[in-house]
């Protein structure tokens, strides 16, 4: 179990003899273009974002949850999460919900608005999403999320769209019925699984645990993806190492640094580091991040969600908090990127190369 304990050198080289197939994970009649993935994060996966990461190594983007009530489905905020407007094939879409009907039709409804894939989210911890059942919720009661996958199966396989399904490990630590579950979703139909190596009832606090990935993995014959806490490529091998997973998901960490993905990419590939991102090409990245987020969400709500892009990025710079304080007051998205540009042209004139991170230098995985 990957828990407390030494990393050493000599692990750490090890896992890099780990590394993906060589040939592209395909799903239906799609070829991914990596096996390094960003985690689908309400709030944080909308459009701009996927596309910011699929251009810096992503392989594939799930977009944040769509609910399946039907009601809902003209609300501006649905109808912004449901905006694929220029984003690279495959289109995956993740939809919530409890009812079986109402997720089949769900899953129909977001076809025909260029949905390729469709993922099931059994693996939010979210009150506002589990007290209605949804989520990971679903996982404490195995039959009707079996009905549910097979309902949407039976949706989406005469329009040749895989269905996919996002789990967590369990619902608390006595009932980690991962394993039982994913044999029952491949048997049913499910094109891929991914499993958070975490259960409801831990949210995200405590470490991941991979054991329990790494049995589903053995188990199954679809791709088995990992996730949970990787956020280094160190940390990326590891975890390859530990469960043999086809394809590695990250959340958290690519929230400010969307770079993550070609960093264990490279690192995987090569063995050998990437340097940091220069601040130049870090700015230019920003900068148009914000231009497209102002298209998605326009000028009130675009400045205000726009503020937790900025942070993160600027998370640990040498004399950002203050700039990000003042930028907070802002009310207008020429007025922000314009400071922004101006933060980062004079950070450019003290350093050239983006600063590393806490991960960088601290390797956060145990054996
Ligand atoms: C802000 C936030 C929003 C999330 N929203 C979703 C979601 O809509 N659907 C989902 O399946 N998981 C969601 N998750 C869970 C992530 O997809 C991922 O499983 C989790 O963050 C663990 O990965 P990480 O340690 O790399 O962040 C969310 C996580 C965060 C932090």
């Amino acid at each position: 179990m990957l828990g407390v304990g030494g990393y050493t050198a000599a692990s750490f080289l090890s896992s890099l003899l780990r590394v993906f197939p060589p040939h592209p994970l395909r799903l239906g009649a799609h070829e991914l273009p990596g096996r390094l993935f960003v985690a689908p994060m309400a709030g944080v996966t909308d459009r701009p974002f996927r596309m910011l990461c699929k251009r810096l190594g992503a392989g594939y983007a799930v977009s944040e949850m769509v609910t399946s009530k039907r009601e809902l489905w003209n609300t501006l905020k649905t109808s912004r999460r449901a905006d694929h407007t220029g984003e690279s094939a495959p289109i995956a879409v993740q939809i919530a919900g409890v009812d079986p009907i109402e997720m089949a039709e769900a899953a129909r409804y977001n076809i025909d608005r260029g949905a390729q894939i469709i993922d099931i989210n059994m693996g939010c911890p979210a009150k506002k999403v589990c007290n209605v059942w949804a989520g990971s919720a679903l996982m404490q009661n195995e039959p009707l999320a079996m009905q549910i996958v097979e309902a949407v199966v039976a949706a989406c396989a005469p329009l040749n769209v895989p269905v996919t399904l996002k789990m967590r490990t369990g619902w608390c630590q006595a009932e980690r019925n991962a394993l039982r579950l994913a044999r029952a979703a491949e048997s049913a139909g499910i094109a891929m699984l991914t499993v958070h190596g975490r259960t409801r009832e831990q949210g995200y606090k405590g470490q991941a645990e991979y054991d329990t990935i790494a049995a589903v993995k053995a188990a199954l014959n679809i791709p088995v993806v990992a996730n949970g806490d990787i956020d280094s490529p160190a940390k990326a091998a590891a975890v390859l190492r530990h469960t043999g997973a086809d394809a590695l998901m990250i959340g958290r960490a690519a929230q400010g640094r969307p770079w993550i993905f070609q960093e264990i990419d490279h690192e995987l590939r090569t063995g050998m580091a990437l340097p940091p991102p220069r601040v130049a090409q870090v700015r230019q990245w920003l900068l148009e991040h914000l231009v497209d987020h102002y298209g998605l969400y326009g000028e009130f709500i675009g400045v205000r969600t726009a503020r937790k892009h900025i942070g993160w990025a600027l998370k640990g710079v040498e004399g950002a908090r203050p700039f990000v304080d003042r930028l907070n007051t802002v009310e207008s998205c020429e007025a922000q990127h314009a400071a922004l540009d101006r933060w980062l042209q004079d950070l450019e004139q003290r350093q050239s190369w983006w600063p590393t991170s806490a991960n960088d230098e601290h390797i956060q995985l145990r054996a």
